[in-house]
This record gives structure tokens, sequence and C-alpha cells, in this order.
């Protein structure tokens, strides 16, 4: 195993993909601080829209690197981790995750797991490693690394296969960035081990059978505050721009400022961009950030979906 733990670590400082076994399912790993390698994840799941990824290290010291641990999630860490918890917490000063890791959030999902493999694979790595369940979206999580070869194939540059995973079900996720800590996903970790840790958790938008809905889309991702014009193929007076490959509409020469997502063209490269771009254009105090017309190919899909919730009417958030 150490002569593919090796590879791995490679194949990870490459930018590339490797599925590694956790205690709960296997994950699709990719180095978290280099958006380009996070856009892979999300072109090999054919993920329909960016969301955030949960971001695995080796021992808490890397967790508080990247998030800030507040008591209780200080204690939920040091009764569960290492193990199939991961606790949603604010983003550290000192994180080195890519926005798209955390589709732009203030926010970050941390994990230790309790696994052998995955284990020697963060040590040796030595950073954060995102990894969604090694499935494609709308499949069911890997348990197997037949299961990942089935379901990923190519896209994949390497698995550790490690048998069958033991729990086969993903982590449960807790978030500890508010005042009161809220289970937003079930999982491993039961209920009542939460509590007996700390207390009651309120949960949020548990449906009636006890599942809980969608956890990343609970919280907003990153939402620009200037306005966003999409397909424009005119720029106007005080607009930024988000443009891509280039693309250079009429009147772009007054634009207050300009961000291409990649002038090579390259989607992936550009998904990697995308919330860098969007924080940068909206410090411009710009009327409006007009969008260039983005291929809806390959991540092209993500990135308009993502583009088209930012342009949508605003509601207050309450
Ligand atoms: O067991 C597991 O957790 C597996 C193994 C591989 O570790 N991983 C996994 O990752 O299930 P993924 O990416 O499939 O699930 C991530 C979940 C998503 O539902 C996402 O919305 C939520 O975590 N999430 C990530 N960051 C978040 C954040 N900052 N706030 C709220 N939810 C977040
Ligand atoms: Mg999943």
């Amino acid at each position: 195993m150490a002569e593919a733990i090796s590879r791995a670590v490679t194949a990870l400082a490459n930018g590339c993909l490797v599925a590694f076994p956790t205690e709960t399912v296997y994950g699709l790993g990719a180095d978290a601080a280099t958006g380009r390698a996070v856009a892979r994840v999300y072109e090999a799941k054919g993920r329909p829209s960016f969301n955030p990824l949960i971001a695995h290290v080796a021992h808490i010291d890397a967790a508080r690197q990247q998030g800030t641990f507040n008591a209780v999630a200080e204690t939920l860490a040091a009764r569960f981790w290492p193990g199939p918890l991961t606790l949603v917490v604010p983003r550290a000063p000192t994180a080195t995750l890519s926005d798209l890791a955390t589709a732009g959030l203030d926010s970050v999902a941390l994990r230790v797991p309790d696994h052998r493999v995955a284990h020697a694979l963060l040590t040796a790595f030595g950073g954060p490693v995102v990894a969604p369940s090694a499935n494609r979206s709308g499949y069911v999580s890997a348990a197997t690394a037949q299961h990942v070869a089935d379901d990923l194939g190519d896209a994949v540059s390497l698995i550790l296969d490690a048998g069958a995973t033991q729990i086969g079900i993903e982590s449960t996720i807790v978030d500890c960035t508010g005042t009161r800590p809220r289970l937003l996903r079930a999982g491993a970790v039961t209920r009542s081990q939460l509590s007996e840790a700390i207390g009651e958790l309120s949960d949020i938008d548990a449906k009636a059978d006890g599942a809980i809905v969608a956890p990343g889309m609970l919280a907003s991702h990153y939402a620009p505050g200037a306005p966003v014009r999409l397909e424009a193929t005119h720029i106007e007076a005080d607009e930024a721009v988000l443009t891509f490959a280039g693309a250079a509409p009429e009147g772009i020469e007054q634009a207050r400022s300009i961000f291409d997502l990649s002038t090579a063209g390259d989607l992936v490269e550009a998904a990697a961009n995308l919330f860098t771009a969007l924080r940068e254009l909206d410090t411009t105090d710009a009327i409006r950030i007009a969008v260039v017309p983005i291929p809806h190919t390959g991540l092209g899909e993500a990135i308009n979906d993502r583009l088209r919730r930012a342009a949508a009417p605003r509601h207050n958030p309450g």
C-alpha cells in the first residue's frame, strides 16, 4: 500500500483525482487548495451545480488551520474524531481551501476520517483533500472500489482499494457556525450520541421521515452585492465585466473592471475562478456585473446554473 499511497500523493499534487476509502464510503479526492483540481471533481461527478464539499484532514490540528472551532466544535471533535462526523465551522483566516471547495461560503465542512488508508493518504499529502462520495451525482454512494470504477471510470487517476467500507452511509454533518449546533445531515453518528456529548441539537428542515434536505442548499452561496446581468453582448457604462475566452463585447472599454474566467476558454479553469471572480468584481463599486455568454457544455452547465442564481431577483434572507 505504501507505494500506492505515494503514487496517490503525486496524482493529488498534480491536480488529478484519487478515489480512496473512508470508514463511511469511498471518497473522490482532490487537492482542496487548488481550484482546478476541485473543478475536476464536479466535472467527474456530473454535479448539476456547485455544492460545497467536505475537506478531509489527517488530524484536528490540520482542521484548526482551516476552520475556527468554538467550544461545541472542540467537544464534538474530541469525542468523535477520527470518525464519521463532519463539522461545519467558520473559515479560518489561515485557511488554504480554494473558493470553489466551499462554493464561495465563509464556512468550511471538515472531517477527520477513521480509516488507515485515508489517514495514510492525508498524512502523506499534508494538505486538505475535498472528497464527496465517489459516485456520479444521483447514484448511490460507492461502498466498494468496484462501484467507484463502474461509476467514474476514466475520470479517476487512481483508486486505493481497501475492500468494502465499514459503514456504507455518509458522515453525520453538524453545523457549528451559530450559537446553537444544528444537525444538517443524519448519518453514521446518531442524534443520541451527539446529544450525550453536547445536549439537544436543533435541526433544520427535517422532513417528516427524519431525513434532512440538501444541507449545502441551506447556506446561501456567495452572492455578489451588485446585480448580475447575463448573456451580455454589449457593455454599458460603469458595469464590471465577467468575460470568458477573451470575449470583448462592444463597449467593453468603458468597463470598471474585467475578469476573464479563462483566457484559454477552458471551462475547468473557469469553474475554478468563478467565486473569486465574483468577489473581486464586486469590490469595484460597479453598478452591475455583466456576464458574457458562457458555453453550456461540460462544467459550463454548473457555471451557468450558479450565475443564473446570482442574477435571480433577491429576496430578503430574513
Ligand atoms: O461520509 C462522508 O461524508 C463522505 C466521505 C467520502 O467522507 N463525503 C461526503 O461528501 O458525503 P459530499 O461532498 O458528498 O457531501 C458534502 C455535504 C453536502 O451535502 C454539502 O451540501 C455539505 O456537505 N456541506 C459542505 N460544506 C458545507 C457548508 N459550508 N455548509 C453547509 N453544508 C456544507
Ligand atoms: Mg454525496
